[in-house]
């Protein structure tokens, strides 16, 4: 069985870009639940034991009700079949336990468990408390992980205690080690460690201590910040004593070089290399060379991602690592085109070497041995494959992953054939053909994720009749010419992305996507019209809803309210009407709302103040919103773009602006607009390997800034701005204004704003435009204005101000003609 997972609640806001990989590795291992129920025989639990457990569960904090089966009445007293819990089908002994995400301090009358061989405590919440030191007179144990588990400190000595442990996971946590491993040295049995994400930085005995674990297969020290060393002047290491068992080695994220390579081609039993993330330099020539020591002949996995590997392919890679089974080489530097000698690795079933420098044509012969490979991905580089239309692979790929090469103009036949596709990324890939509409209707039932978006796909879309095998379904279609009614798509649909098309026509046959998966639905850039279907309660989990740019009419319906997961809507450029949509009201997670350009009508509600109290950015420009700015609007700390620009919003501006902190204070919003979509395969069929691949939704919309309009999207979280032009305001431009000492734009132009420009406004450093223009201010202009260093473009024209505009060095910096500086009439 091929089983797909898509995360729930898989999107994610992070402060950076960048960071997404790790905490999104974190967040899928946290997913991955699944405590072993106890057995349901006839083994009765010793009651000493009982009570030990039931000691143990009563000072932890269940949030999930992970223990709710332990329970001490009647019918529920044998803890043999507790959740978790594992006995010795002859003695009833407890010998296994084994329970996930909880909360609290471990009590030490595990201890009365003295028969306990396996202890798994994976995502527990140790509150970053130390690792309790009682856990190492568990002398039975075999097994413990103590893994994602918010430990931190040190290492207690006694941990060497354990030795009879075979397997020891620690990974993800705060751990680091003061002086040394030599506690490590006595766990003569270990098979399996995972140390990963501690600090070893002190510990220059590392190398020393996991070399001489006799018996050690896996050892995974991933970003453990390894202290330097030079590999190739280790003093004569003797390999027939150290390493002896090794097959698995993960060093990824550490800072290593080029001579480790020599020093692990050594390791005669290694069979996977994970070595990402390494600043490993130079010729891959090189490297491979250094690495061929008696390891080429065994090694089956090489993974060497996100390095600074260069140059060309050596022409003998094939026959050098006759055994490969997996290829990770993404994310380099590497040159020329794939050797034909890969196409000998008849095992190979895995073989990713996306983001490089490859060039050439691949033809179908590269392929032809290769019946194993299950996981292809060549996607970014200059690469063109060129199949004839009639080739029929002797593979079946679960992943085709083949975005930003060549494979067009013709929609490649081949894919066809493949009947256990996973995913396929063929976007941005120079197709210009029609779907195959066969094909569409009757894609393989493993999919689960299928982007063809960004190229000239053309011709009417199939309704979509497979029944698929998975919780859901990612589809990407966007930026092609696609035309036509919206077809029928799957019920289990998670994410629909038909943006940049030509579908025309209502969008009610979405209806039928009533799974409830649905998350993120992109229609913007359409031609679709008519009224929004009352369809919204089968969408509960919606994060993202754009439907931006088409033609929609009608008012928003009232399903609208059970959106609550809702985090970006965007319903600009359309002809909705109506009141502000009351329903929005419980859509109490949205950061993002962009509703401008349309015909909505009533007061800016005071509700949205209290009920959307996570709103980043509010754009209400360009409707016919009437009434005042309601004060509760000043409870929007988060708020850092305000547009409510072509409306006919009377009274006064707010005196509580000052409370908008995140226009006060120095931060960084980015996080606010990228949301990041993760998908984790698992290929239990052919690979057991876990993929994991993500996606990002931005969110976008079009502003006014320095009298231009753009359509912003990355630097959109970083952009301050409020709009209030062409209103019909009145009274003064209040003086709390100018503590929005992170504004960049401030537009009221075209209102009735009376009285005089507050002295203070030269606070507002980061001002890059300031249009007051078109309204009644009075008096001189503030001399402060010259502190204004960042101003590139002012306007206050009709007015009735005095005085000259002080200049300031970026003013003087412009040509006059950039700035409006007309005078008073
Ligand atoms: C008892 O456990 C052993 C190993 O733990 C297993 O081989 C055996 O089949 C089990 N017996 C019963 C009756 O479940
Ligand atoms: C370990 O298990 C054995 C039985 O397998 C038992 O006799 C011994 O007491 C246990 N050790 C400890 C420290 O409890
Ligand atoms: C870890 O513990 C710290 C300290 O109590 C707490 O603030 C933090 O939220 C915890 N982190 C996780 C991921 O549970
Ligand atoms: C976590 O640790 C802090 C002190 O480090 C303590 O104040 C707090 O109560 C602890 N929380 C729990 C749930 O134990
Ligand atoms: C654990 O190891 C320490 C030395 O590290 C030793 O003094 C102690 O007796 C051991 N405890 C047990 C329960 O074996
Ligand atoms: C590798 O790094 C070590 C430690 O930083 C250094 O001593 C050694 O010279 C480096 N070797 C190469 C080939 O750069
Ligand atoms: C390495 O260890 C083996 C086995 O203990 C021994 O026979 C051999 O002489 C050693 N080689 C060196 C160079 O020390
Ligand atoms: C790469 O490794 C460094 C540590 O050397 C780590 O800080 C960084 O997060 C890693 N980057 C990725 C993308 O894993
Ligand atoms: C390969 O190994 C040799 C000898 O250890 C070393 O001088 C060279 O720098 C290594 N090559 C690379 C690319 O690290
Ligand atoms: C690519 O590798 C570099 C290090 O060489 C790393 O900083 C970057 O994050 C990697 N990019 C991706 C998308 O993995
Ligand atoms: C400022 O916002 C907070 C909530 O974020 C609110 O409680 C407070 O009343 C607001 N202050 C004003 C003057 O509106
Ligand atoms: C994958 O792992 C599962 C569970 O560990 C195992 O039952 C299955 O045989 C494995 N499949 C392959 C192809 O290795």
């Amino acid at each position: 069985m091929t089983m797909i997972k898509f995360l729930g609640g898989g999107f994610l806001k992070l402060l950076h870009a960048f960071l997404m990989l790790l905490v999104h590795l974190s967040l899928v291992l946290g997913f991955i639940s699944g405590a072993r129920v106890g057995d349901a025989n006839n083994i009765r639990c010793l009651e000493g034991e009982r009570q030990a457990l039931l000691e143990f569960k009563k000072v932890l904090v269940d949030d999930y009700g992970k223990l709710s089966s332990w329970r001490s009445e009647d019918e529920h007293k044998n803890c043999c079949n507790w959740e978790g819990v594992h006995c010795d089908n002859q003695t009833g002994h407890v010998l296994e336990l084994e329970v996930h995400y909880l909360r609290g301090m471990i009590s030490p009358s595990i201890l009365e468990l003295p028969y306990l061989t396996s202890l798994d405590l994976r995502g527990h919440d140790f509150n970053q408390s130390h690792i309790p030191e009682f856990i190492c007179s568990l002398s039975n144990l075999t097994f413990l992980d103590l893994s994602l588990a918010n430990l931190s400190g040190s290492f207690p000595d006694q941990l060497g205690n354990l030795s009879h442990l075979q397997q020891l996971h620690l990974n993800r946590n705060d751990l680091k080690v003061n002086e040394n491993l030599e506690w490590l040295s006595h766990l003569s049995s270990l098979e399996y460690l995972d140390l990963s994400d501690t600090n070893l930085r002190a510990a220059n005995d590392w190398l020393e201590v996991v070399s001489h674990l006799p018996n050690l297969k896996s050892l995974f020290l991933s970003t453990c910040d390894l202290p330097p060393m030079s590999f190739s002047s280790l003093p004569s290491f003797n390999y027939s004593k150290s390493f002896t068992s090794l097959e698995s080695l993960s060093l990824s994220s550490n800072q290593l070089n080029g001579s480790i390579l020599k020093f692990l081609g050594g390791i005669c039993s290694l069979r996977q290399l994970y070595l990402g993330n390494t600043t490993l330099k130079g010729q891959l020539v090189d490297l491979l060379n250094n690495l061929s020591g008696c390891a080429k002949d065994s090694l089956e996995g090489l993974s060497l991602p996100s390095n600074q590997i260069s140059g060309l392919w050596p022409n003998n890679f094939g026959i050098l690592f006759p055994l490969l089974k997996e290829i990770n080489l993404r994310n380099n530097s590497i040159s020329g085109t794939l050797p034909k000698t890969i196409g000998n690795l008849y095992n190979l079933n895995y073989l990713a070497v996306t983001s490089n420098c490859l060039r050439g044509v691949i033809s179908e012969a590269f392929f032809s041995n290769l019946s194993k490979l299950k996981y292809l991905d060549l996607s970014k580089n200059s690469l063109t494959l060129e199949f004839s239309s009639q080739w029929v692979p002797t593979f079946q790929l679960n992943f085709i992953i083949l975005d930003s090469i060549k494979l067009g103009p013709r929609f490649p036949n081949w894919i066809q054939t493949q009947t256990k596709i996973i995913m396929l990324d063929i976007s941005d890939a120079q197709i210009s053909d029609t779907i195959p509409a066969e094909w569409f209707t009757d894609l393989p039932p493993t999919l689960a994720y299928l982007n063809l978006s960004c190229n000239q796909i053309y011709g009417w879309l199939p309704n979509m009749l497979t029944k698929f095998e998975n919780e859901g379904l990612a589809i990407d279609l966007s930026a092609n010419q696609i035309r036509g009614r919206l077809p029928l798509f799957p019920t289990k649909v998670m994410m629909l992305n038909l943006s940049k098309n030509r579908f025309s026509g209502t969008i009610s046959s979405l209806c039928k996507i009533s799974s409830g998966f649905l998350s993120y639905l992109d229609l913007s850039e359409n031609r679709l019209s008519g009224q929004l279907p009352n369809c919204f309660m089968h969408w509960r989990k919606l994060v993202i809803l754009n439907l931006a740019s088409n033609n929609f009419s009608g008012e928003v319906p009232s399903s609208f309210a059970l959106l609550t997961q809702l985090e970006t809507l965007s319903l600009s450029n359309n002809s909705f009407y109506g009141d502000l949509p009351l329903p929005m009201k419980n859509c109490s997670s949205l950061s993002f709302v962009d509703l401008g350009n349309n015909r909505f009508f009533g007061q800016v509600p005071a509700w949205i103040g209290e009920s959307l109290p996570l709103l980043n950015i509010l754009i209400l420009h360009s409707n016919n919103l009437n009434g005042s700015i309601p004060l509760h609007m000043c409870w929007l700390k988060d708020l850092h773009i305000l547009d409510l620009s072509l409306n006919d919003i009377s009274g006064t501006i707010p005196q509580c602006l000052n409370n908008f902190t995140a226009m006060t204070q120095i931060g960084n919003s980015s996080s606010d607009i990228f949301h990041r979509y993760y998908f984790k395969f698992v290929d239990t069929m052919y690979t057991n390997m876990t993929f994991v691949y993500e996606k990002e939704f931005v969110d976008n919309a079009r502003l006014m800034l320095k009298r231009r309009e753009y359509k912003y999207d990355k630097i959109l979280g970083l952009l301050k701005i409020i709009d209030l032009s062409s209103n019909k305001l009145m009274g003064k431009l209040p003086d709390e204004i100018s503590s929005l000492l992170q504004l960049v734009g401030l537009n009221v132009s075209r209102n009735k704003l009376v009285g005089e420009i507050p002295q203070t406004i030269g606070q507002m450093k980061q001002l890059q435009s300031l249009d007051l223009s078109r309204n009644q201010f009075s008096g001189k202009i503030p001399s402060s204005m010259s502190e204004l260093n960042f101003l590139s473009d002012i306007d206050l024209s009709y007015n009735n101000l005095s005085g000259k505009i002080p200049t300031s060095t970026q003013l003087q910096s412009f040509k006059a003609s950039d700035f409006t500086t007309r005078k008073k009439t």
